[in-house]
């Protein structure tokens, strides 16, 4: 690919109101379309999360466990019907702001072993977003060779693409304004951490000494986790608060927004 994407992520707690099932965030998804449409990025690659669509519904059926049985079977296309619900409303509000976006399906074409990518067919995305269109796609619930089936996270699926795109950055889009030195929702304390390198991030989710440096969350913790692909491979990840107004617009444009950036080092 001649010009390297951008990856942008829009977190399921970005997009849709948490805890009101099927609920979408209508007036953050419209924001964002336009935001992205403002940026005037020309090439971009867009993956989003889950939310209140995909998650409760992949709870009730237990998903993420694999196939158990045969009851499971219509809570997974349940699933995908609610992502692909939610992929259509994205799409939809890039649409009406002029943007050439592209819905494309995990599920059709990824199979996963124990939740994990091996392999992503990348011959329609790379012509795609060389022509200018912009790929939407999303955490779904994929096949797995040896569970079954299993979830396949947003953030899975974009660290990898960027890796196989060869994209210049990740960014992050979530409810918080980036990686903090313990859940800011629940500890006013909590710091901000600005900068980090891949040594900081393997030290704080506690690789190093054993013991982590700071009580990431659950959802954060999983997040760096994922991460770590495209930062080991050089590609800066930028984790930005995008219910605040502007701030895809400026991390898009490669202004400067408040929230983490992290680096190989
Ligand atoms: C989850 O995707 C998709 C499903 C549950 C089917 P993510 O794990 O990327 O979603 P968020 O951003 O955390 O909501």
């Amino acid at each position: 690919m001649k010009s390297k994407p951008i990856m942008l992520k829009l977190g399921g707690s970005v997009i849709t109101v948490k805890d009101k099932f099927l609920t979408p965030n209508t007036e953050a998804i419209n924001r964002l379309a336009e935001e992205v449409a403002d940026s005037e990025v020309s090439h971009l690659v867009i993956v989003h999360g889950g939310g209140s669509y995909g998650h409760p519904i992949a709870a009730r059926y237990k998903i993420t466990e694999g196939f158990k049985g045969k009851h499971q079977l219509i809570g997974f296309s349940e699933t995908h019907n609610a992502m692909m619900s939610l992929n259509k409303l994205i799409v939809e509000a890039l649409i009406g702001k002029g943007l050439p976006a592209l819905s494309i399906s995990p599920s059709s074409s990824i199979i996963t072993r124990h939740g994990r990518i091996h392999d992503i067919p990348l011959d329609i995305l790379t012509h795609a977003v060389s022509m200018g269109f912009i790929p939407v796609s999303y955490g779904d619930p994929v096949l797995d060779h040896e569970k079954g089936f299993a979830i396949l996270s947003g953030d899975q699926l974009i660290s990898i693409l960027a890796v196989k795109l060869g994209a210049e950055k990740v960014i992050v889009g979530v409810d918080v304004d980036g990686l903090y030195t313990s859940d800011p929702k629940t500890n006013p304390s909590a710091q901000l951490i600005e900068h980090a390198t891949l040594g900081d991030l393997r030290e704080l989710v506690g690789e190093v000494s054993g013991s982590k440096t700071v009580d990431v969350t659950g959802g954060m913790m999983g997040k760096i986790f994922e991460l770590t692909l495209p930062v080991m491979n050089g590609i800066e990840v930028l984790i930005v608060n995008a219910l605040k107004p502007d701030n895809i617009r400026r991390a898009l444009s490669g202004e400067n927004v408040r929230g983490t950036r992290i680096i190989k080092g």
